[in-house]
């Protein structure tokens, strides 16, 4: 027997109405059936992030009753590790993969920051190191490296500057001005990096990672999509071009939000991760969510009870060497810097 099942909160009186609330949101977003096994999990968790101090922050592709049953902050990576540096709690529990976490404490780094499950990677992060990196350097000789936020802190110490899907094309050409280079590596996804070379004049190295949830849709079930049900489309630039060029819309996880709010649409087919989807429905009622979408299999690996383990043990504790973090913290610098340039 496992210290978690020991730990298995029960149910008690009153929580049916003590989260009313939570409830008639979660009925609309998952099983019902399932919402009365996840209110003792989030009961606990909630008791137990008070006891502690703690901030739970989530990714928008974390499940619903995590979304919105535990988390204090939700939003997209970048948002998260920003919050990270922000949030006055020194304790920081991260629901969603390793290298969101690492970001966040690379970017408060006198902060304690837990992930509940080290085993939530990323098909992009694990697809390159940081001798690939010097490697494409020395065969690139004088072109600035631009990474993915997706990619482990060892990673983003060898790069000039990071990136996110949503100001991807602003860092590759703020580099390429600043260098002189008028070439960029891109790294580590080919489809973002493709869907960057539409939009730019500067030339881009591309190295061969994918994002194993977004590269199974393909163009056929998109059109089918949209002609079975009347949908816009909306998809994230990890998709293969062939997906991409079916879309209405193409944009981040944040840009994605402020589209629907902008186009209102009667009915939208979301080409992600299933979560952003559920994750949104209850903001946008009067939007019919059609859901051909892929579960991410790391994210998935955060759970409620690991959550509530996390807190219980303060483990797993997410660490960065410094001589790394320095580095890394030097590239995420770049980008936040470059960001704040454009909005000027
Ligand atoms: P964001 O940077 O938009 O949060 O996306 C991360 C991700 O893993 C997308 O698949
Ligand atoms: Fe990585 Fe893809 Fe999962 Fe995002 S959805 S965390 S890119 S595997």
């Amino acid at each position: 027997m496992t210290t978690d099942t020991f730990a298995t909160p029960r149910w008690r009186d009153g929580l049916e109405d003590e989260y009313a609330v939570l409830r008639q949101t979660l009925d609309q977003l998952i099983p019902c059936l399932e919402v009365p096994l996840h209110l003792p999990w989030i009961d606990a968790i909630n008791a137990l992030k008070k006891r502690r101090g703690a901030v739970i922050m989530a990714h928008s592709y974390q499940s619903p009753e995590i979304f919105h049953g535990v988390a204090d902050i939700t939003g997209d990576s970048l948002a998260l590790a920003q919050a990270a540096a922000d949030c006055d709690s020194d304790l920081i529990v991260l629901c969603g993969v390793h290298f969101m976490a690492e970001s966040a404490k690379i970017l408060a780094p006198e902060k304690t920051v837990l992930i509940p499950d080290l085993e939530a990677g990323c098909s992009l992060a694990s697809s390159i190191n940081a001798a690939d990196v010097r490697a494409l350097r020395r065969r690139h000789p004088g072109v600035p490296v631009v990474s993915y936020a997706n990619t482990s802190a060892e990673v983003k110490a060898e790069s000039d500057a990071c990136c996110t899907s949503a100001n991807a094309v602003q860092v590759v050409e703020a580099i390429a001005a600043e260098s002189g280079a008028g070439k960029v590596i891109f790294l580590p996804d080919r489809y973002l990096g493709s869907w960057v070379a539409q939009q730019t004049d500067v030339e881009l190295v591309l190295w061969n990672g994918t994002c194993e949830v977004h590269e199974t849709f393909t163009a056929q079930q998109v059109r089918h999509t949209r002609e079975q049900f009347d949908a816009r489309v909306v998809a994230h630039p990890e998709c293969s071009p062939e997906v991409l060029a079916e879309a209405d819309f193409v944009g981040s996880t944040s840009a994605m939000g402020r589209w629907l709010a902008k186009e209102k649409p009667a009915r939208v087919a979301m080409i992600t991760e299933c979560s952003m989807a559920d994750n949104l429905r209850n903001q946008f009622p009067d939007v019919q969510f059609i859901k051909p979408c892929n579960l991410c299999p790391h994210m998935k690996r955060i759970t409620l009870p690991n959550i509530h383990a996390c807190l219980r043990d303060l483990r797993h504790e997410v660490l960065v060497a410094p001589e790394v973090r320095v580095r890394a913290r030097a590239a995420l610098d770049r980008m936040l810097a470059i960001g704040r340039r454009e909005r000027v």
